[in-house]
């Protein structure tokens, strides 16, 4: 148990002082929403401030279509942290997905660091745990993490590549479709699924699909690297086997176009964005909210909540200035945005 919240903390603490992004050589592997131009087909319809951000998400309306991803939860630290994460989210009306639940399905007694509600009473939270959990633990477990934390949905995170390379990673992860299929059916709770930076390919994003979740999160490559940091952690031997497979992955954009070409509606794009015109040009590819964690962790670091409150302010003022310069009114119309697919995305997404 020691382990798994001295794990938690090394994360936070690699998160904020390491360079964590993948490292390749050549060239460094990028979100590709870079590749992502967006064509205005008019002009500007309102003035920049009048742009419609609200959206519906989990029946609750949100401010902009921007949430906190997955991140903390267990030690100590990590719940300072998420009832920080709260509050800012709750003055701001965004969605929080909460990290990991694992520590406390082994230990009832870090529950309270998940306890966001007093904070947060009405935005969508989001419980999360790892596939291996979800496969092996019984699904009152998995209903309970979502109702102890009073979460209004359960997320799975897939994160192969990162368990294979953590020193005590989960080897098995299990059988994945007939996981999901067992928790949709029997949850009782909406299920998201998503990866932690290292994205989906179209066949398994079909896949994931076929078992009738309710929401997919991309969280693509180009960001924050999973393989990257436990290589920080781990010995000589785990630091080689990061850096061969740091790259390893399928940059954001390519899975969102995936996604988007498989005909899904619910998609989360995360992984690498780092401002509003990322958010803008997630929205393009077919996403519905966009997602950051490195952003937020590293704005919490360095000035707390103030801090936090002036980075997601200044992500939504730029998807605003997008959102104007493209010709439309709100975010939701962003899905209708011409695009031209610049390489090597092209060449991803070529049938
Ligand atoms: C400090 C930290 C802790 C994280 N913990 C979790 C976690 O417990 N569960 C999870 O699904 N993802 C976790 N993630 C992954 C993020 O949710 C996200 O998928 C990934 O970092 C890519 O987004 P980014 O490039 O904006 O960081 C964590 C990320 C950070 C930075």
């Amino acid at each position: 148990m020691a382990d798994r919240a001295d794990r938690k903390l090394d994360h936070i603490r690699l998160c904020t002082a390491a360079d964590v992004t993948p490292v390749c050589y050549p060239p460094a592997r990028t979100t590709l929403l870079e590749c992502v131009e967006l064509l205005p087909e008019g002009f500007p319809v309102v003035s920049v401030d009048d742009v419609e951000t609200s959206t519906v998400f989990l029946g609750y309306t949100v401010a902009a279509p921007i949430f906190v991803s997955a991140m903390t939860g267990g030690p100590s630290r990590a719940g300072e942290l998420n009832r920080s994460l709260a509050r800012v989210c709750q003055k701001m009306r965004l969605p929080l997905a909460l990290g990991s639940g694992r520590p406390m399905l082994d230990d009832e007694t870090l529950a309270s660091s998940y306890d966001v509600r007093p904070e947060a009473p009405d935005i969508p939270v989001l419980a999360n745990i790892g596939m291996a959990q979800a496969s092996m633990l019984p699904v009152d477990r998995l209903s309970w993490l979502v109702e102890r934390t009073r979460a209004d949905a359960l997320v799975v995170h897939l994160n192969f590549a990162m368990e294979a390379v953590q020193p005590e990673g989960d080897r098995d992860p299990g059988p994945v479709v007939e996981t999901l299929t067992r928790l949709v059916g029997e949850l009782g709770h909406p299920v998201v699924v998503k990866e932690v930076g290292g994205g989906f390919t179209r066949g398994q994003i079909e896949a994931i699909a076929s078992t009738g979740v309710d929401w997919i999160d991309v969280a693509g490559a180009g960001g924050t690297s999973w393989v990257r940091i436990e290589g920080l952690r781990g010995s000589l031997n785990d630091r080689r086997m990061a850096s061969t497979f740091s790259c390893w992955g399928i940059p954001t954009a390519a899975a969102l176009g995936w996604a988007e070409r498989s005909g899904l509606s619910n998609v989360l794009a995360s992984g690498g964005l780092r401002s509003g015109l990322d958010v803008a040009r997630s929205l393009a590819m077919g996403a519905r909210l966009a997602g950051m964690a490195l952003p937020v962790i590293r704005a919490m670091d360095s000035g707390g909540e103030e801090s936090l409150e002036r980075l997601l302010g200044s992500v939504i003022r730029e998807l605003r200035l997008a959102v104007h310069l493209c010709g439309k009114r709100s975010t939701a119309e962003m899905a209708d945005v011409p695009t031209l697919l610049l390489e090597p995305l092209r060449t991803w997404l070529a049938d």
